[in-house]
Protein backbone atom coordinates (compact mmCIF):
# COMPACT_ATOMS: atom_id res chain seq x y z
CA UNK A 1 0.00 0.00 0.00
CA UNK A 2 1.08 3.62 -0.96
CA UNK A 3 2.18 5.87 1.68
CA UNK A 4 2.62 9.21 2.30
CA UNK A 5 5.65 8.46 5.56
CA UNK A 6 8.42 7.42 3.68
CA UNK A 7 11.75 8.47 5.74
CA UNK A 8 13.26 11.95 5.22
CA UNK A 9 12.26 13.89 2.23
CA UNK A 10 10.65 16.90 1.21
CA UNK A 11 6.78 17.83 0.90
CA UNK A 12 5.56 20.60 -1.56
CA UNK A 13 2.44 21.89 -2.27
CA UNK A 14 1.02 21.31 -5.24
CA UNK A 15 -2.35 22.61 -5.16
CA UNK A 16 -6.25 21.49 -5.41
CA UNK A 17 -5.28 19.67 -8.85
CA UNK A 18 -2.27 18.36 -9.83
CA UNK A 19 -2.56 16.20 -13.39
CA UNK A 20 0.67 13.15 -13.64
CA UNK A 21 1.62 13.41 -17.93
CA UNK A 22 1.68 15.59 -20.36
CA UNK A 23 0.49 14.25 -23.37
CA UNK A 24 -2.99 15.29 -24.75
CA UNK A 25 -4.81 14.03 -21.97
CA UNK A 26 -2.58 16.14 -19.15
CA UNK A 27 -2.65 19.14 -21.11
CA UNK A 28 -6.01 19.16 -22.30
CA UNK A 29 -7.91 18.36 -18.98
CA UNK A 30 -5.26 21.36 -17.43
CA UNK A 31 -6.41 23.41 -19.95
CA UNK A 32 -10.53 23.09 -19.44
CA UNK A 33 -9.78 23.88 -15.79
CA UNK A 34 -8.18 27.09 -16.47
CA UNK A 35 -8.41 29.31 -14.38
CA UNK A 36 -8.76 26.73 -11.64
CA UNK A 37 -4.32 26.54 -10.77
CA UNK A 38 -3.14 23.09 -11.85
CA UNK A 39 0.45 21.78 -11.26
CA UNK A 40 1.09 19.57 -14.60
CA UNK A 41 3.96 17.03 -13.64
CA UNK A 42 5.74 16.04 -16.66
CA UNK A 43 8.95 13.51 -17.42
CA UNK A 44 10.54 15.72 -19.29
CA UNK A 45 10.18 19.03 -21.77
CA UNK A 46 6.13 18.91 -22.22
CA UNK A 47 5.74 17.47 -25.97
CA UNK A 48 9.05 15.04 -25.68
CA UNK A 49 7.98 11.38 -24.57
CA UNK A 50 4.37 12.07 -25.18
CA UNK A 51 3.28 9.40 -27.63
CA UNK A 52 0.27 11.78 -28.75
CA UNK A 53 3.18 13.55 -30.51
CA UNK A 54 3.44 10.60 -32.52
CA UNK A 55 0.02 9.99 -33.76
CA UNK A 56 0.02 9.54 -36.97
CA UNK A 57 -4.45 9.06 -37.37
CA UNK A 58 -6.54 11.93 -36.81
CA UNK A 59 -9.73 12.43 -34.38
CA UNK A 60 -12.72 10.14 -35.08
CA UNK A 61 -16.09 12.53 -35.40
CA UNK A 62 -19.21 11.97 -36.70
CA UNK A 63 -19.17 15.98 -38.17
CA UNK A 64 -19.99 15.03 -41.99
CA UNK A 65 -23.05 15.30 -43.59
CA UNK A 66 -25.24 12.34 -43.30
CA UNK A 67 -22.99 10.75 -40.24
CA UNK A 68 -24.35 10.53 -37.09
CA UNK A 69 -23.05 9.84 -33.59
CA UNK A 70 -25.15 6.59 -33.00
CA UNK A 71 -23.43 5.36 -36.14
CA UNK A 72 -19.64 6.22 -35.13
CA UNK A 73 -20.53 4.59 -31.43
CA UNK A 74 -22.08 1.14 -33.31
CA UNK A 75 -18.67 1.05 -35.26
CA UNK A 76 -16.99 1.52 -31.91
CA UNK A 77 -19.12 -0.90 -30.30
CA UNK A 78 -18.92 -3.47 -33.40
CA UNK A 79 -14.99 -3.15 -33.71
CA UNK A 80 -14.88 -3.70 -30.27
CA UNK A 81 -15.21 -7.66 -29.98
CA UNK A 82 -18.45 -7.58 -28.17
CA UNK A 83 -17.32 -5.40 -25.12
CA UNK A 84 -17.42 -1.96 -25.40
CA UNK A 85 -19.26 -0.43 -22.93
CA UNK A 86 -22.45 0.85 -25.03
CA UNK A 87 -22.99 4.03 -23.06
CA UNK A 88 -19.11 5.09 -23.18
CA UNK A 89 -19.44 4.56 -26.85
CA UNK A 90 -22.50 6.98 -27.40
CA UNK A 91 -21.33 9.33 -25.38
CA UNK A 92 -17.61 9.54 -26.83
CA UNK A 93 -19.41 9.75 -30.29
CA UNK A 94 -21.99 12.51 -29.21
CA UNK A 95 -19.37 14.64 -27.53
CA UNK A 96 -16.48 14.34 -30.24
CA UNK A 97 -18.06 17.56 -32.49
CA UNK A 98 -17.57 20.07 -29.55
CA UNK A 99 -14.09 18.74 -28.70
CA UNK A 100 -13.01 19.07 -32.47
CA UNK A 101 -14.66 22.22 -31.77
CA UNK A 102 -12.64 23.07 -29.23
CA UNK A 103 -8.96 21.55 -30.76
CA UNK A 104 -9.99 24.09 -33.88
CA UNK A 105 -10.31 27.44 -31.61
CA UNK A 106 -7.25 26.08 -29.55
CA UNK A 107 -5.62 26.88 -33.27
CA UNK A 108 -5.18 23.20 -34.41
CA UNK A 109 -4.92 23.29 -38.04
CA UNK A 110 -7.47 19.92 -39.24
CA UNK A 111 -6.99 19.76 -42.90
CA UNK A 112 -9.92 21.55 -44.80
CA UNK A 113 -11.17 21.34 -48.68
CA UNK A 114 -11.55 24.19 -51.05
CA UNK A 115 -14.65 25.41 -49.70
CA UNK A 116 -12.66 25.50 -46.22
CA UNK A 117 -15.37 22.72 -45.18
CA UNK A 118 -13.26 19.84 -42.90
CA UNK A 119 -11.99 17.02 -45.22
CA UNK A 120 -12.76 13.39 -43.74
CA UNK A 121 -10.68 10.00 -44.01
CA UNK A 122 -11.18 6.63 -43.81
CA UNK A 123 -9.83 4.04 -41.45
CA UNK A 124 -10.43 0.60 -40.75
CA UNK A 125 -13.70 -0.87 -39.42
CA UNK A 126 -15.46 2.86 -39.66
CA UNK A 127 -18.65 2.79 -41.83
CA UNK A 128 -17.60 6.02 -43.39
CA UNK A 129 -15.35 9.28 -43.47
CA UNK A 130 -14.80 10.67 -40.10
CA UNK A 131 -11.51 10.75 -39.76
CA UNK A 132 -10.41 14.54 -38.92
CA UNK A 133 -6.44 14.48 -39.97
CA UNK A 134 -3.66 17.32 -39.84
CA UNK A 135 -1.57 17.60 -43.12
CA UNK A 136 -2.60 13.86 -43.60
CA UNK A 137 -0.55 12.04 -41.29
CA UNK A 138 0.77 14.77 -38.62
CA UNK A 139 -2.30 15.03 -36.13
CA UNK A 140 -0.06 14.31 -32.95
CA UNK A 141 2.52 16.55 -33.41
CA UNK A 142 0.36 19.39 -34.39
CA UNK A 143 -2.07 19.32 -32.03
CA UNK A 144 0.47 19.03 -29.26
CA UNK A 145 1.83 22.26 -30.60
CA UNK A 146 -1.37 23.89 -30.45
CA UNK A 147 -1.79 23.00 -27.05
CA UNK A 148 1.57 23.10 -25.56
CA UNK A 149 1.24 26.87 -27.00
CA UNK A 150 -1.79 27.24 -25.15
CA UNK A 151 -0.54 25.51 -21.97
CA UNK A 152 2.59 28.06 -22.01
CA UNK A 153 0.41 30.88 -22.01
CA UNK A 154 -2.29 30.28 -19.34
CA UNK A 155 -0.83 31.30 -15.92
CA UNK A 156 -2.93 28.96 -13.82
CA UNK A 157 -1.16 26.22 -15.16
CA UNK A 158 2.53 25.62 -13.22
CA UNK A 159 4.57 23.01 -15.40
CA UNK A 160 7.28 20.54 -13.35
CA UNK A 161 9.07 19.15 -15.79
CA UNK A 162 12.14 16.56 -15.49
CA UNK A 163 10.27 14.91 -12.58
CA UNK A 164 8.70 11.09 -12.84
CA UNK A 165 6.19 9.76 -10.53
CA UNK A 166 7.00 6.60 -8.63
CA UNK A 167 4.28 6.17 -6.23
CA UNK A 168 1.05 7.32 -5.35
CA UNK A 169 0.47 8.76 -1.83
CA UNK A 170 -2.74 7.51 0.30
CA UNK A 171 -3.90 9.45 3.81
CA UNK A 172 -6.98 7.97 5.23
CA UNK A 173 -8.39 6.12 1.99
CA UNK A 174 -8.07 9.30 -0.18
CA UNK A 175 -4.97 9.96 -2.90
CA UNK A 176 -3.35 13.10 -1.35
CA UNK A 177 -0.59 13.59 -4.15
CA UNK A 178 2.55 11.89 -5.48
CA UNK A 179 5.95 11.06 -4.77
CA UNK A 180 8.30 12.16 -7.43
CA UNK A 181 12.08 11.88 -8.15
CA UNK A 182 14.25 13.80 -11.35
CA UNK A 183 13.77 11.20 -14.80
CA UNK A 184 15.85 8.96 -14.46
CA UNK A 185 18.02 9.23 -11.57
CA UNK A 186 16.91 7.94 -7.85
CA UNK A 187 16.93 10.72 -4.87
CA UNK A 188 18.34 9.86 -1.69
CA UNK A 189 15.16 10.89 0.17
CA UNK A 190 11.39 11.02 -1.20
CA UNK A 191 10.22 14.00 -2.66
CA UNK A 192 6.33 14.48 -2.36
CA UNK A 193 4.09 16.62 -4.15
CA UNK A 194 0.83 17.07 -2.12
CA UNK A 195 -2.69 17.54 -3.89
CA UNK A 196 -6.24 17.38 -2.83
CA UNK A 197 -6.89 16.07 -6.63
CA UNK A 198 -4.77 13.80 -8.85
CA UNK A 199 -5.49 13.00 -12.28
CA UNK A 200 -2.89 10.47 -13.72
CA UNK A 201 -2.53 10.87 -17.65
CA UNK A 202 0.56 8.80 -17.73
CA UNK A 203 0.13 7.09 -21.06
CA UNK A 204 0.45 3.20 -21.85
CA UNK A 205 3.56 0.58 -21.73
CA UNK A 206 4.14 -0.23 -25.59
CA UNK A 207 8.34 0.39 -24.17
CA UNK A 208 7.78 -2.80 -22.22
CA UNK A 209 7.51 -4.70 -25.55
CA UNK A 210 10.56 -4.61 -27.95
CA UNK A 211 8.42 -4.45 -31.22
CA UNK A 212 6.42 -1.09 -30.73
CA UNK A 213 5.25 2.13 -31.94
CA UNK A 214 5.56 3.98 -28.60
CA UNK A 215 8.09 5.85 -26.69
CA UNK A 216 10.10 3.73 -24.80
CA UNK A 217 9.93 5.50 -21.70
CA UNK A 218 5.96 3.79 -21.97
CA UNK A 219 6.52 1.64 -19.21
CA UNK A 220 3.21 1.23 -17.53
CA UNK A 221 4.44 2.97 -14.25
CA UNK A 222 0.71 4.73 -14.07
CA UNK A 223 -0.90 1.33 -14.03
CA UNK A 224 1.84 0.09 -11.69
CA UNK A 225 1.23 2.98 -9.24
CA UNK A 226 -2.47 2.88 -9.53
CA UNK A 227 -2.39 -1.03 -8.99
CA UNK A 228 -0.24 -0.80 -5.58
CA UNK A 229 -1.92 1.84 -4.19
CA UNK A 230 -5.68 -0.53 -4.49
CA UNK A 231 -7.28 1.02 -7.74
CA UNK A 232 -8.92 -1.00 -9.78
CA UNK A 233 -7.13 -2.54 -12.62
CA UNK A 234 -9.56 -3.39 -15.94
CA UNK A 235 -8.63 -5.85 -18.53
CA UNK A 236 -5.12 -5.23 -18.16
CA UNK A 237 -4.34 -8.14 -21.06
CA UNK A 238 -6.33 -5.60 -23.79
CA UNK A 239 -3.36 -4.97 -25.27
CA UNK A 240 -3.46 -3.32 -29.40
CA UNK A 241 -0.88 -4.16 -31.64
CA UNK A 242 -1.09 -2.00 -35.00
CA UNK A 243 -0.81 -4.19 -37.75
CA UNK A 244 1.08 -2.64 -39.91
CA UNK A 245 4.66 -0.66 -37.96
CA UNK A 246 7.25 -0.48 -40.59
CA UNK A 247 9.98 -3.22 -39.90
CA UNK A 248 13.18 -2.48 -40.04
CA UNK A 249 16.14 -1.81 -37.28
CA UNK A 250 14.75 1.08 -35.85
CA UNK A 251 13.92 1.00 -32.26
CA UNK A 252 10.35 1.60 -31.69
CA UNK A 253 9.02 1.12 -35.07
CA UNK A 254 7.93 3.75 -37.43
CA UNK A 255 4.08 3.47 -37.71
CA UNK A 256 2.61 3.46 -41.53
CA UNK A 257 -0.92 5.06 -40.50
CA UNK A 258 -4.25 2.86 -41.25
CA UNK A 259 -5.21 6.02 -43.39
CA UNK A 260 -3.09 4.92 -45.92
CA UNK A 261 -5.53 1.72 -46.08
CA UNK A 262 -8.15 4.21 -46.39
CA UNK A 263 -6.79 5.21 -49.31
CA UNK A 264 -6.47 2.22 -50.80
CA UNK A 265 -3.07 0.93 -49.91
CA UNK A 266 -3.37 -2.74 -49.88
CA UNK A 267 -1.46 -5.97 -48.26
CA UNK A 268 0.80 -8.13 -49.96
CA UNK A 269 3.14 -11.27 -49.63
CA UNK A 270 6.19 -11.78 -51.46
CA UNK A 271 4.48 -12.89 -54.28
CA UNK A 272 2.70 -10.00 -54.31
CA UNK A 273 -0.78 -11.36 -53.35
CA UNK A 274 -3.43 -9.46 -51.91
CA UNK A 275 -3.80 -12.09 -48.71
CA UNK A 276 -6.54 -10.36 -46.81
CA UNK A 277 -9.29 -10.84 -49.24
CA UNK A 278 -9.38 -14.23 -48.22
CA UNK A 279 -9.41 -13.43 -44.62
CA UNK A 280 -12.54 -10.43 -44.12
CA UNK A 281 -14.85 -9.21 -46.66
CA UNK A 282 -13.61 -6.02 -45.94
CA UNK A 283 -9.98 -7.00 -46.65
CA UNK A 284 -7.42 -4.17 -45.03
CA UNK A 285 -10.71 -2.45 -43.72
CA UNK A 286 -11.16 -5.60 -41.52
CA UNK A 287 -11.02 -4.62 -37.78
CA UNK A 288 -7.69 -3.82 -36.65
CA UNK A 289 -6.73 -7.51 -34.47
CA UNK A 290 -8.01 -9.37 -37.71
CA UNK A 291 -5.86 -7.89 -39.89
CA UNK A 292 -3.03 -7.87 -37.15
CA UNK A 293 -3.47 -11.57 -37.07
CA UNK A 294 -3.20 -12.00 -40.29
CA UNK A 295 -0.02 -9.75 -41.13
CA UNK A 296 1.36 -12.26 -37.28
CA UNK A 297 0.10 -15.47 -39.47
CA UNK A 298 2.37 -14.57 -42.65
CA UNK A 299 5.04 -14.02 -41.21
CA UNK A 300 5.32 -17.11 -38.36
CA UNK A 301 4.95 -18.95 -42.02
CA UNK A 302 8.13 -17.91 -43.01
CA UNK A 303 6.61 -15.14 -45.18
CA UNK A 304 7.20 -11.16 -45.36
CA UNK A 305 3.88 -8.77 -45.57
CA UNK A 306 4.04 -5.45 -47.30
CA UNK A 307 2.01 -2.41 -47.90
CA UNK A 308 1.64 -1.41 -51.19
CA UNK A 309 0.76 2.11 -51.60
CA UNK A 310 2.15 2.38 -55.32
CA UNK A 311 -0.82 2.83 -56.93
CA UNK A 312 -3.34 4.11 -54.15
CA UNK A 313 -0.94 7.10 -53.13
CA UNK A 314 2.29 7.05 -55.85
CA UNK A 315 3.46 10.30 -56.59
CA UNK A 316 1.52 12.14 -53.74
CA UNK A 317 3.15 10.28 -51.16
CA UNK A 318 5.47 12.82 -49.37
CA UNK A 319 2.66 15.48 -49.67
CA UNK A 320 -0.14 13.20 -48.69
CA UNK A 321 2.00 11.54 -45.62
CA UNK A 322 4.72 12.99 -45.45
CA UNK A 323 5.58 11.38 -41.76
CA UNK A 324 5.36 7.92 -43.51
CA UNK A 325 7.89 9.36 -46.28
CA UNK A 326 10.09 11.03 -43.88
CA UNK A 327 10.45 7.33 -42.33
CA UNK A 328 10.79 5.60 -45.23
CA UNK A 329 13.66 7.76 -46.83
CA UNK A 330 15.26 7.12 -43.08
CA UNK A 331 14.68 3.16 -43.74
CA UNK A 332 16.05 3.07 -47.81
CA UNK A 333 12.30 2.66 -48.69
CA UNK A 334 10.98 4.24 -51.52
CA UNK A 335 7.35 4.11 -50.98
CA UNK A 336 6.40 5.49 -54.38
CA UNK A 337 8.00 2.26 -55.91
CA UNK A 338 8.55 -0.13 -53.33
CA UNK A 339 5.78 -1.72 -51.39
CA UNK A 340 6.91 -0.97 -47.19
CA UNK A 341 8.00 -3.94 -45.75
CA UNK A 342 5.74 -3.88 -42.63
CA UNK A 343 4.97 -6.20 -38.92
CA UNK A 344 2.41 -5.83 -36.22
CA UNK A 345 3.68 -4.06 -33.17
CA UNK A 346 2.44 -2.83 -29.65
CA UNK A 347 0.29 0.38 -30.38
CA UNK A 348 -2.06 0.92 -27.34
CA UNK A 349 -2.71 -0.32 -23.68
CA UNK A 350 -6.90 -0.56 -23.43
CA UNK A 351 -7.24 -2.10 -20.34
CA UNK A 352 -6.25 0.35 -17.60
CA UNK A 353 -7.27 1.57 -14.58
CA UNK A 354 -10.86 1.47 -14.20
CA UNK A 355 -13.02 4.99 -14.18
CA UNK A 356 -16.76 5.81 -14.72
CA UNK A 357 -18.30 7.88 -16.75
CA UNK A 358 -16.36 11.33 -15.27
CA UNK A 359 -13.33 9.53 -15.22
CA UNK A 360 -13.29 8.91 -11.43
CA UNK A 361 -11.26 5.21 -10.67
CA UNK A 362 -12.12 3.43 -7.31
CA UNK A 363 -10.10 5.81 -5.29
CA UNK A 364 -11.38 8.66 -3.55
CA UNK A 365 -9.07 11.83 -4.99
CA UNK A 366 -7.67 10.04 -8.50
CA UNK A 367 -9.10 10.72 -11.53
CA UNK A 368 -7.56 9.13 -15.03
CA UNK A 369 -7.50 9.97 -18.27
CA UNK A 370 -6.10 8.71 -21.82
CA UNK A 371 -3.88 5.44 -22.38
CA UNK A 372 -3.74 4.93 -18.36
CA UNK A 373 -7.56 4.84 -18.24
CA UNK A 374 -10.04 1.99 -19.07
CA UNK A 375 -13.31 3.59 -19.75
CA UNK A 376 -15.19 0.50 -21.40
CA UNK A 377 -14.68 2.29 -24.87
CA UNK A 378 -12.50 0.39 -26.27
CA UNK A 379 -13.75 -3.45 -25.41
CA UNK A 380 -10.65 -5.61 -26.81
CA UNK A 381 -10.15 -3.97 -29.68
CA UNK A 382 -9.88 -0.49 -30.17
CA UNK A 383 -11.50 1.75 -33.27
CA UNK A 384 -9.03 3.43 -35.40
CA UNK A 385 -8.75 7.17 -34.32
CA UNK A 386 -10.67 6.50 -31.03
CA UNK A 387 -7.90 7.35 -28.86
CA UNK A 388 -7.12 11.13 -29.38
CA UNK A 389 -10.92 11.71 -28.83
CA UNK A 390 -10.90 9.99 -25.63
CA UNK A 391 -8.25 11.95 -24.19
CA UNK A 392 -9.89 14.94 -24.89
CA UNK A 393 -13.89 13.67 -23.99
CA UNK A 394 -12.52 11.91 -20.88
CA UNK A 395 -10.39 15.14 -20.02
CA UNK A 396 -13.15 17.47 -20.22
CA UNK A 397 -15.26 15.61 -18.38
CA UNK A 398 -12.47 15.42 -15.35
CA UNK A 399 -12.17 18.89 -15.66
CA UNK A 400 -15.99 19.28 -15.04
CA UNK A 401 -16.54 16.95 -12.55
CA UNK A 402 -13.21 18.18 -10.39
CA UNK A 403 -14.72 21.76 -10.93
CA UNK A 404 -18.18 20.76 -9.46
CA UNK A 405 -17.12 18.39 -6.60
CA UNK A 406 -13.79 19.86 -5.62
CA UNK A 407 -14.18 23.32 -3.54
CA UNK A 408 -10.96 25.11 -4.48
CA UNK A 409 -8.78 25.53 -1.02
CA UNK A 410 -7.80 29.05 -1.81
CA UNK A 411 -4.79 27.08 -0.93
CA UNK A 412 -1.43 29.05 -2.49
CA UNK A 413 0.17 26.06 -3.98
CA UNK A 414 3.90 26.76 -3.41
CA UNK A 415 6.18 24.99 -5.95
CA UNK A 416 9.35 25.80 -5.87
CA UNK A 417 10.71 26.44 -9.69
CA UNK A 418 11.25 22.77 -10.48
CA UNK A 419 13.56 21.61 -12.87
CA UNK A 420 15.20 18.74 -13.81
CA UNK A 421 17.12 17.76 -16.86
CA UNK A 422 16.21 14.09 -17.55
CA UNK A 423 19.03 11.78 -17.84
CA UNK A 424 18.92 9.64 -21.16
CA UNK A 425 19.64 5.92 -19.65
CA UNK A 426 20.57 3.00 -22.37
CA UNK A 427 18.24 0.25 -21.92
CA UNK A 428 19.37 -1.95 -19.21
CA UNK A 429 20.03 -6.20 -20.08
CA UNK A 430 16.75 -6.65 -17.93
CA UNK A 431 14.80 -4.21 -19.59
CA UNK A 432 15.99 -5.54 -23.42
CA UNK A 433 14.97 -9.31 -21.55
CA UNK A 434 11.73 -8.25 -20.25
CA UNK A 435 11.00 -6.94 -23.85
CA UNK A 436 11.69 -9.63 -25.94
CA UNK A 437 9.33 -12.01 -23.39
CA UNK A 438 6.94 -9.64 -24.00
CA UNK A 439 7.08 -9.83 -27.71
CA UNK A 440 7.50 -13.54 -28.27
CA UNK A 441 5.28 -14.83 -25.56
CA UNK A 442 2.01 -12.19 -24.43
CA UNK A 443 2.24 -10.51 -28.89
CA UNK A 444 -0.29 -11.04 -31.13
CA UNK A 445 -1.01 -14.15 -30.80
CA UNK A 446 -0.85 -15.98 -27.09
CA UNK A 447 -0.93 -19.54 -25.69
CA UNK A 448 -1.08 -21.19 -22.37
CA UNK A 449 2.23 -22.60 -22.58
CA UNK A 450 3.90 -18.80 -23.46
CA UNK A 451 1.93 -17.17 -20.87
CA UNK A 452 3.03 -19.77 -18.31
CA UNK A 453 6.57 -19.58 -19.39
CA UNK A 454 6.40 -15.66 -19.21
CA UNK A 455 5.07 -15.61 -16.09
CA UNK A 456 8.01 -17.84 -14.42
CA UNK A 457 10.41 -15.33 -16.52
CA UNK A 458 9.09 -12.26 -14.87
CA UNK A 459 9.26 -13.45 -11.35
CA UNK A 460 12.78 -14.73 -12.08
CA UNK A 461 13.76 -11.19 -13.79
CA UNK A 462 11.93 -9.64 -10.78
C1 LIG B 1 -2.84 5.10 -37.30
O1 LIG B 1 -2.51 6.18 -37.79
O2 LIG B 1 -2.95 4.08 -37.96
C2 LIG B 1 -3.08 5.01 -35.83
C3 LIG B 1 -4.40 5.55 -35.49
C4 LIG B 1 -4.83 5.03 -34.15
O3 LIG B 1 -4.07 4.34 -33.48
O4 LIG B 1 -5.98 5.26 -33.80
Amino acid sequence: MSQTHQTGGHIVNAGDVLIVGAGLAGLFTALKLAPRPVTVLAEAPIGDGASSTWAQGGIAAAISEGDTPEEHAADTIEAGAGIVDPEIAQLLAEEAPARIQDLLSLGVPFDRDLEGRLTVGLEAAHSRSRIVHVQGDRAGRAIMEALIAAVRATPSIHIVEGFSAYELAVEDGRVAGVFVRPTGDMLPSPLLLRARSVVLASGGSGGLYAVTTNPLTSRGEGFAMAARAGATIADPEFVQFHPTAITGPRDPAPLATEALRGAGATLIDEAGMRFMKAVHDDAELAPRDIVARAIARVIQEGGKAYLDARDAVGDRFPTAFPTVYGNCQLMDINPIRQPIPVAPAMHYHMGGVLVDADGHTSLPGLWACGEVASTGAHGANRLASNSLLEAVVFGARIALDILRTVEPSHDVPRMPMMKAIPRQQPPSPIIKELRQLMTNYVGVVREETGLRHALREILRIE
